[in-house]
């Protein structure tokens, strides 16, 4: 199993939930981040710090929000790795109460801290 991140990241990226993640299994693109399920040891340290509810277990991961399950493989072999928490990106906290926020997903890798 693993965890996944999910729509509500897109446009906050608060990245509170890498501070207690003991392996490194965060990615960084544009506006989110996302968990690679190779790395993800399953401890659930990421959820309860995420103000924006963003992180589930794969099994619980909502239905509308199950392609984010192969977005964070995808992507998580593509971005680089994030290790230490950062700002949140500058609209974070007016996009923090937006819904269907997947038109927002940005491809472009982010800049992490270990490449
Ligand atoms: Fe890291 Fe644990 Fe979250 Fe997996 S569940 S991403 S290992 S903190
Ligand atoms: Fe995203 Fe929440 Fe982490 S907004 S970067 S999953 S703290």
């Amino acid at each position: 199993m693993t965890y996944v991140v999910t729509e509500p990241c897109i446009k906050c990226k608060y990245t509170e939930c890498v501070r207690n993640c003991p392996v490194i299994c965060f990615h960084e693109g544009a506006n989110m981040l996302v968990i690679d399920p190779d790395d993800c040891i399953d401890c659930g340290a990421c959820v309860d710090p995420c103000p924006v509810h963003a992180i589930f277990p794969e099994k619980s991961v909502p239905e509308e929000w199950k392609h984010y399950i192969p977005l964070n493989a995808k992507y998580s072999k593509i971005w680089p790795a994030i290790t230490i928490p950062k700002k949140p990106l500058p609209e974070a906290n007016e996009f923090s109460k937006k819904e269907e926020k997947m038109s927002f997903f940005d491809e472009n890798p982010g800049t992490g801290d270990i490449q």
